[in-house]
This record gives C-alpha cells, structure tokens and sequence, in this order.
C-alpha cells in the first residue's frame, strides 16, 4: 500500500510500487488532465508537482511518491502562482491544441514559486524541457511574465 497526499487530498493505492505515477494518476484515479507524451522523461506533457517540485510522471515511480504531495493541473489552482499563471494563459490565449499545455503551466507554476521575477533567460531555461508541437513559446514566455507582474 503506498498513501500520498493528491490535490490535498489522502489517496491510498495498492499499486506495484514501480507503477509509473502517471499511469497511477490517469488510469487508476482518473484525472486525465496530465498527459502522455513520450513516456520517456523527453517532452514534458506529464509534468506534475511532487512536494513542489516539477516532475515528469511517465518516469517516476509510485515509490518516489510515497508520503509526499503531489499537485496535478487539476489541483494547481489552490497554488497561487498556479492560479495567476492559469489566468495569465487565458489573457494570452496561449493553448494551440492543448496538448501539451498541462504539463506547460505545471513547469511555468513551478518556476514561478521558486523565482517570482525570472528572465527571459530563466524562462527559457526552466521551461526548455516542456515541448509543443504548435510552437506556442513566445505566447508561454509573455504568459509567464504577466503572471509574474499579477503576483508581485
Ligand atoms: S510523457 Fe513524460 S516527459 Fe513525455
Ligand atoms: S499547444 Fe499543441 S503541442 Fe503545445
């Protein structure tokens, strides 16, 4: 039995302990907002919060999320950050086909917690793992500043 904390919420689970976490999210808890990608640690689509931390699903496993807090896009609200940045993705209209945007505004939420004022530079570097196939980049990059003046 593995137990962690899900959006604020206790989740017990008897899944093998090397089950991949997304696979734990998606098919045995049904929150499907986090997405499968490349299932190789490569694209980002899958990224969600492990005690604050941007993590790629398809690659952690269960184990790694014993005792801990996990935010998925469908928790990220109740962060602060992750509410401007979703506020700030909607002014921007920054979703091409949507794709790969949970796992986008997961890494966006998280480089906004640990550096509230990042750099182009920053942006780029905290975000070059997240992959979109539609090129939305610039439209990411202006978000992630409009989110950064709403929570100064
Ligand atoms: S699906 Fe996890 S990084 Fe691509
Ligand atoms: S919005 Fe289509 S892959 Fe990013």
């Amino acid at each position: 039995m593995t137990t962690f904390i899900l959006n604020g919420q206790r989740v017990d689970t008897d899944l093998s302990d090397d089950t991949p976490l997304l696979w734990v999210l998606r098919d045995g808890l049904d929150l499907t907002g986090t997405k499968f990608g490349c299932g190789m640690g490569l694209c980002g689509a899958c990224t969600v919060h492990l005690d604050g931390e941007p993590v790629r699903s398809c690659s952690t496993p269960l184990s790694a999320a014993a005792g801990k807090k996990i935010t998925t896009i469908e928790g990220v609200d109740a962060v602060r950050a992750g509410k401007a940045v979703q506020a700030a993705w909607q002014k921007f209209d920054v979703v091409q086909c949507g794709y790969c945007q949970s796992g986008q505004i997961m890494s966006a939420t998280a480089l906004l917690v640990a550096n509230p004022k990042p750099s182009d530079e920053e942006i780029d570097a905290a975000m070059g793992g997240n992959i979109c196939r539609c090129a939305t980049y610039v439209r990411i990059r202006a978000a992630i500043h409009e989110a950064s003046s709403a929570l100064a």
